[in-house]
């Protein structure tokens, strides 16, 4: 029986997808080669990097004037190349501060400049969204995180700001819709609702580049990967391809809208369950809670031994909360079946008939 996997990343991936790219790794393209033993500058390779970039540009309808790349690195990366890139000399961003990940964006722009954080849920260790805070017109850049994979929190608006806007994207990337005109710079690391770890997708506003008077090492440069369509130096050709497969799966579910559909039916069961079961209880405040990241405590310890058996024994795997927040941790991403929603909810019914 496939397990049930619940893990917050790397994640769950749809099964189709893992067939192609298994027999990709044999024999890609019929070719008798494999994916991971070509050159990058083949033309089979090409047609996977120009297919995937195409699909990530029409799956979010990325308008003109804006590149779509692959880069290495992970999200971890761009909290570096951010402020390398749009930080002026001297400069001052503005960054919210809603966890783990948010911190360490902030400590590395810090190591290149002033950092204002606007907006900051650590007083209540990072279970709602800031809001209602004031970004300053003389900062080089706005940076927030959309979904806090650890906490379960998501924005679900993001603000009008008065300068250039960057967003982590990690944990909730295609997922639902979002209009990208809104924001600057998108990235996000692959390995929640894309592929497997090993490239980071970032999708970058052309004209914002260059402006800021500093001398970006040329790895570190975004107009680098720009000018060299992400082939700079050799790309990572397994995730990108895994990548492409699942954007071309996401576009066969019917794309953005399809998927946010299924993802809000797929939340709403589990936090109904978790709402209505007496043993149960959520940790993100409740407007804010993620769509792709759904923690909970069990509000009776006594229970805590019975229902690790039973969700183990039921084939659930990943569901431990992160250890700063402790309880439980169901993500859901895009490719979690509805059935495996069902077995846990299940469970948890089970566990209060006991
Ligand atoms: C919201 C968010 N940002 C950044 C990261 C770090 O990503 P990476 O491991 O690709 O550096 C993660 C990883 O889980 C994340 O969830």
């Amino acid at each position: 029986m496939k397990k049930h996997n619940f893990s917050a990343g790397p994640c769950i991936l749809a099964e189709s997808v893992l067939k192609q790219a298994s027999a990709a790794v044999l024999n890609f393209n019929n070719d008798n080669l494999s994916l991971i033993e070509i050159s990058h500058r083949s033309q089979s390779f090409i047609d996977v990097m120009e297919k995937a970039i195409r699909l990530v540009k029409e799956l979010l309808e990325v308008p003109e004037g804006y590149s779509v790349l692959f880069l290495q690195g992970g999200a971890s990366m761009e909290f570096l190349m951010v402020p390398l890139n749009l930080m002026k000399v001297d400069g001052k961003a503005a960054y919210t501060n809603t966890g783990a990940w948010a911190k360490k964006a902030i400590a590395e722009a810090k190591s290149l400049g002033e950092v204002v954080v606007v907006g900051d849920s650590s007083d209540t260790n990072y279970n709602y969204i800031p809001k209602g805070y004031e970004i300053p017109s003389d900062v080089d850049y706005f940076h927030c995180t959309s979904n806090n994979t650890m906490y379960g929190t998501q924005m679900k608006e993001f603000p009008s700001v008065p300068t250039l806007m960057v967003c982590d994207m990690s944990s909730d990337i295609f997922s639902r819709k979002v209009d990208v005109s809104k924001f600057d710079i998108i990235y996000a690391g692959a390995q929640k609702n894309m592929g497997p770890a090993g490239t980071t997708l970032v999708i970058v506003k052309n004209m914002v580049l260059g402006n800021n008077g500093r001398d970006i090492p040329t790895m570190l440069d975004y107009n680098t990967h720009i000018s060299k369509n992400s082939m700079f130096n050799t790309p990572p050709v397994f995730p990108i391809y895994v990548s492409m497969l699942t954007l071309q799966w996401l576009k066969d579910l019917g794309g953005m809208d399809a998927i946010e559909k299924i993802n809000q039916v797929k939340a709403e069961l589990l936090y109904s369950e978790i709402d209505r079961n007496p043993l149960f209880e959520g940790t993100a405040a409740k407007e804010d809670r993620s769509n792709m990241n759904v923690c909970f405590l069990l509000t009776d310890s006594s229970k805590e031994e019975v229902f690790n058996s039973m969700w183990n024994e039921a084939g659930i795997r990943g569901i431990k909360g992160h250890r700063s927040v402790g309880g439980y941790r169901a993500s859901i991403y895009n490719a979690m079946p509805l059935e495996s929603i069902q077995v846990l909810v299940g469970i948890m019914q089970q566990l209060e008939q006991n």
